[in-house]
């Protein structure tokens, strides 16, 4: 490991010492935003080589007789025979608080037209990713505000959990609402007395979408008051593939800067399915050899290194983390492909999103039975393992003996009474986005499930029962279920409080 380190430092020496030794090459061939030059001997690998108009490229291949370049920017003002000039540096991008509420381009430039961005620091796009020593377990929970995944399929802060599903199922919907959420708990976190709240910040990274996306994703965030909490890096479909190639690791390197001064921020790669496409291109156009799906032979390493960046660092290094929620489309739910099959492998649990649940109106699309949180369950509040310990098996039963029933009709009391819990516990998942709920009112609406106060509620009525009792838990029952946030367990007596709520609560809802 050592070894390895003291490699790469005395490359990047090497590199710092090059500054003496630039030197200037002519484009030979330019394609799709790969560029080839002659001329440039003393090109690095990973080096930023400057072109005109305030292009950058980096030097990937380096041949005898000539380096291989990819072009960040907007590359189609070049043309063969032009200059291109080492730099002597690594490719980086700025970094810190003076980003968020911006929109950037994969080198940080600002995209939305508010002014340039005082950076305060540079951090190299492509880094070495916390070894095992500075890292702890996850030990804090990141609410999404998704009752169904903070229930089930928790995420600690720190943690890798893949978002797949084919497209339109609600995969970006999720990390949007997260940030969302975020960006609620922010304000009210910040605006308490409470000295160890720790906000979260957000890094959303757009790859290969259309801008029209995008810009609905921007008018989204402002609508909900959280683009101040959030910095966005735009690599659109318009872009070469070079741009989409990078931009994850620009976030990446974004998000790294709060995880090492101390701070907690989360990022979404909204897609890598995309982003593992553009990385073919490149890969096609540099002339490398390609392999599986004519993906070339590295794009394991791709995922791997990026992903391996997320990290919750123990207190004696500063105690910061990253959470990384990266997101893979599907073709047809075939998660056996190749990219998805790597992604999850590489990833600490995977929310899997289903067409059919989103076509019968369960939304989120989440098909409990194969999603998972390998890790967050250890950083969930106790008051939420005590209410929902027990909800995926619980679910996992249901699920069996609902497809059983709908052939039978004599139903026992045992097996009647699981299903008719099953078919509320469904509804009350429901949950449309851009809602995100506090995590107390959460724990409250799972108590009262728990505890039968949905029973004798039809079905249908489920949705306006559970709306109206997280109506009344957050104005008439405020004090009790702040108890939950401050005690962070159920004790007996906020047990018994709890029941006064909810059969005060079931009296006004007839
Ligand atoms: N929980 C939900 N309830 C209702 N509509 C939803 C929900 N989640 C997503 N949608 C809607 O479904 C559509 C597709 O969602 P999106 O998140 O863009 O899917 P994907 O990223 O998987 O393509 C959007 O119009 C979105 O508003
Ligand atoms: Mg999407």
């Amino acid at each position: 490991m050592n070894d390895i380190l003291n490699q790469i430092s005395s490359r990047i020496e090497k590199i710092e010492n090059q500054n003496r030794k630039r030197n200037v090459g002519k484009i030979t061939s330019l394609a799709d935003g790969v560029a080839h030059l002659d001329g440039l001997s003393e090109a690095m690998y990973n080096e930023m080589i400057s072109f005109k108009d305030g292009v950058f490229g980096i030097a990937l291949n380096l041949a005898e007789d000539e380096v291989g370049c990819i072009l960040l920017g907007d590359a189609l003002n070049l043309k063969e025979g032009d200059e291109g000039r080492t730099t002597g540096k690594l490719l980086s991008v700025p970094v810190g608080k003076n980003l968020l509420g911006r929109v950037v381009d994969v080198l940080g430039r600002p995209l939305d037209g508010k002014g340039d961005i005082l950076a305060e620091e540079f951090y190299p796009v492509e880094k070495i990713a916390p070894g095992i020593l500075p890292r702890r377990s996850v030990n804090q929970p990141l609410q999404t505000g998704i009752l169904e995944i903070d229930s089930m399929i928790p995420i600690g802060r720190g943690q890798r959990e893949l978002i797949i599903g084919d497209r339109c199922t609600g995969k970006t919907s999720i990390a949007l609402d997260a940030i969302i959420n975020q960006a609620r708990i922010n304000k009210e976190g910040l605006a308490s007395a409470d000295p160890s709240f720790r906000p979260v910040y957000s890094i959303y990274v757009a790859i290969g979408q259309k801008n029209a996306n995008i810009a609905r994703t921007i008018q989204l965030l402002e609508k909900h008051g959280a683009m101040e909490y959030t910095i966005i890096v735009a690599a659109s479909a318009s872009e070469n593939a070079a741009n989409l190639y990078i931009a994850p690791y620009s976030g990446c390197a974004m998000g790294e800067w709060f995880m090492q001064n101390g701070m907690d921020a989360f990022v979404v790669y909204d897609d890598l399915s995309k982003h593992a496409a553009a990385y073919r291109q490149v890969s096609l156009l540099l002339k490398r050899p390609s392999g599986r799906e004519a993906y070339p032979g590295d794009v394991f390493y791709l995922h791997s290194r990026l992903l391996e960046r997320a990290a919750r660092l123990n207190d004696d290094n500063g105690g910061g983390s990253l959470t990384a929620l990266p997101i893979i489309e599907t073709q047809q739910g075939d998660v056996s492909a190749y990219i998805p099959t790597n992604v999850i492998s590489i990833t600490d649990g995977q929310i899997f999103l289903e067409t059919d649940l989103f076509n019968q109106g369960v939304r989120p699309a989440i098909s409990v039975g194969i999603s998972v949180s390998r890790v967050g369950s250890s950083a969930q509040l106790k008051a939420f393992k005590q209410v929902a310990g027990k909800l995926k098996g619980e679910y996992a039963q249901y699920k069996e003996l609902a497809a059983f029933a709908q052939f039978g009709s004599d139903l026992d009391a045992r097996t009647k009474s699981i299903i008719d819990k099953g078919d509320r516990l469904v509804e009350i998942l429901k949950q449309t986005n851009n809602s995100p709920k506090n995590v107390e009112i959460e724990i409250a609406v799972l108590w009262a499930l728990q505890n039968g106060y949905f029973e004798n509620i039809p079905v249908e009525k489920i949705s306006d029962a559970e709306r109206s009792l997280e109506n009344y838990a957050s104005t008439r029952g405020k004090e009790t279920i702040e108890k939950i946030l401050k005690e962070k367990s159920i004790s007996e007596e906020l047990s018994a409080e709890l029941k006064s709520m909810c059969d005060q609560w079931r009296k006004t809802f007839a």
